[in-house]
């Protein structure tokens, strides 16, 4: 039997899962790394700290499954997206990665939108130009660390950077490429107009790939230090949220997917590289050749909750106490409105000076209430996501659900009543399936299958049961969204004004 490893560079902990060919986990190891908040809203990471953390899991995961180190053909990763690591001419990193959820590049984004043009950007990455996607943050250090700029030699995402350090290659592949706003969306390949005008070249960026296109092999003291093998291939990979996709079978027209870790995001596949023109979701290449998809993420999601268990419910770990305080409360957690803008937000806000707050607060209410608010208001700015897909015309009959918020019966349930769509789980844990996205690319690369469809299709399998949406559950909450939909305009100048003082 062969296997192939799925790496899941995540915000919170980078997690690595050894598969066999079948799609059947044999081992996961995972280990957490600090996340560094210098200012309110700032977000960085050390990208020493992914590399060190994939050598420890890897080795781990080949250690406690005894699979012989010849047999793991090839792994995928699988990473948080919109990020930047900059590189000097020898690969070293200039400064912490800025992530995807850091809030600083509000005027950035003001300054990349003059200097390449809102027309430029939605002709190739199909949307105006955003404060939370990659060219926002190159610019950021261009304008404000000049002496760290004139050093950049290299950009990378955060998984691209992974795989630099895995085999020495500097590239990348199209659907983590699609949000850096620099990719040429339609044509998968870079956008050189934007390049020229952000003075950046293709070989600061690496080459682009389709995703499950072998891009390298372990470097020797990489196979040493993990326990594989310089045969070991790696694979383009692909963004967390399409690695999700890939992972729940997101991998013909109609289906969708809802994926709530830190951020939560809802994705939909599309044939085609269709713009959305509500401007509310992004439209990006999806992990396979000649297919793309909608998405648009809730920046504080899991995070929301995990804000929330930190602060009131130390002892919770597993969220055991969260959730049987959610269900205790009522629908509309008696009337309290949560909204999850901890750290700005993405679709439809795109607005890095919002701010969590909770509204309609009462004497009567109860630590029970706040937890049921929190999950109800994640729920709800999901939502807003969902509409906004299908007001471009997708039709969505089912959502396929992963991620750690999955986990959750309530959580299920929760999305069912409030989407009005049944909610199906892969049948497997449902928090490792972008590791299974990834590890499945890896497989296809590697020739186990001809396709990722027919690998998706030979792999994944649902479980039997459907969470269905409940009609007099659904009018209920369809009242509380109304509200919660109406708070944001009413609110978003406060929240910026409230930042200034
Ligand atoms: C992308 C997003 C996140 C990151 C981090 O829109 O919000 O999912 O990929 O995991």
């Amino acid at each position: 039997m062969d296997y192939y490893l799925g790496l899941d560079l995540g915000t919170g902990s980078l997690k690595t899962v050894l598969f066999d060919t079948n799609g059947k986990e044999v081992a996961v190891s995972e280990m957490q790394y600090p996340l560094y908040q210098p200012h309110n809203g700032w977000s960085e990471q050390d990208p020493e700290d992914w590399y060190q953390a994939s050598l420890k899991t890897m080795n781990n995961v080949m250690k406690s499954s005894g699979v012989p180190k010849e047999s793991v053909k090839g792994l995928g990763i699988s990473g948080q997206m919109m990020g930047a690591v900059m590189l000097d001419k020898d690969g070293g990193v200039l400064r912490r990665a800025i992530l995807w959820n850091d809030g600083r590049t509000s005027e950035s984004c003001e300054h990349v939108r003059e200097i390449v043009g809102d027309d430029l950007f939605m002709k190739y990455s199909l949307t105006p130009a955003r404060p939370g996607l990659t060219a926002a943050k190159i610019q950021w250090v261009k304008d404000n660390e000049p002496e760290i700029y004139t050093k950049v030699a290299h950009i990378q995402l955060p998984k691209d950077y992974l795989r630099y350090k895995l085999t020495g290659d500097y590239a990348t592949e199209v659907s983590d490429a699609s949000a850096m706003q620099l990719l040429d969306i339609p044509n998968r390949c870079w956008a050189t107009e934007i390049l020229d005008k952000m003075e950046l070249t293709e070989e600061m960026l690496g080459k682009v790939y389709e995703s499950q296109e072998i891009t390298g092999y372990l470097l020797p003291e990489v196979a040493e230090a993990s326990g594989l093998t310089v045969e070991c291939a790696v694979v383009g990979g692909a963004s967390d949220n399409a690695a999700a996709g890939i992972g729940t079978g997101i991998v013909a027209p109609g289906r969708a997917m809802t994926t709530i870790g830190t951020s939560g995001t809802v994705f939909a596949y599309s044939e085609k590289p269709l713009l959305d023109p509500y401007k509310s979701v992004y439209t990006f290449c999806m992990p396979i050749p000649g297919a793309w998809h909608y998405m648009g993420s809730v920046n504080s999601a899991g995070a929301s909750l995990k804000w929330w268990r930190d602060n009131f419910y130390p002892e919770d770990a597993e969220y055991v106490a969260i959730n049987e305080d959610a269900i205790s409360s009522k629908i509309g957690a008696n009337r309290l409105l949560y909204l999850p803008y901890l750290n700005g937000e993405q679709s439809p806000h795109f607005n890095l000076t919002c701010r969590g707050s909770f509204v309609g607060l009462a004497a009567i209410h109860t630590k029970k209430d706040m937890t049921r608010a929190v999950m109800e208001g994640v729920t709800y700015a999901l939502r807003d996501i969902m509409s906004g897909i299908r007001n471009i015309g997708v039709e969505v009959d089912r959502v396929h659900m992963c991620g750690g918020g999955s986990k959750s019966d309530f959580w299920r349930q929760l999305l069912s009543d409030v989407y009005g769509l049944p909610v199906l789980l892969p049948d497997m844990k449902s928090e490792n399936s972008a590791a299974l996205g990834v590890a499945i690319l890896a497989a296809v690369g590697c020739g186990a299958y001809p396709s990722v469809v027919d690998a998706c299709d030979k792999i994944i399998k649902m479980r039997d049961k459907v969470y269905t949406p409940d009609a007099e559950k659904m009018t209920k909450y369809d009242k509380v969204y109304k509200e919660f939909d109406a708070l944001y305009p009413k609110l978003k100048d406060n929240f910026k004004s409230i930042l200034q003082l």
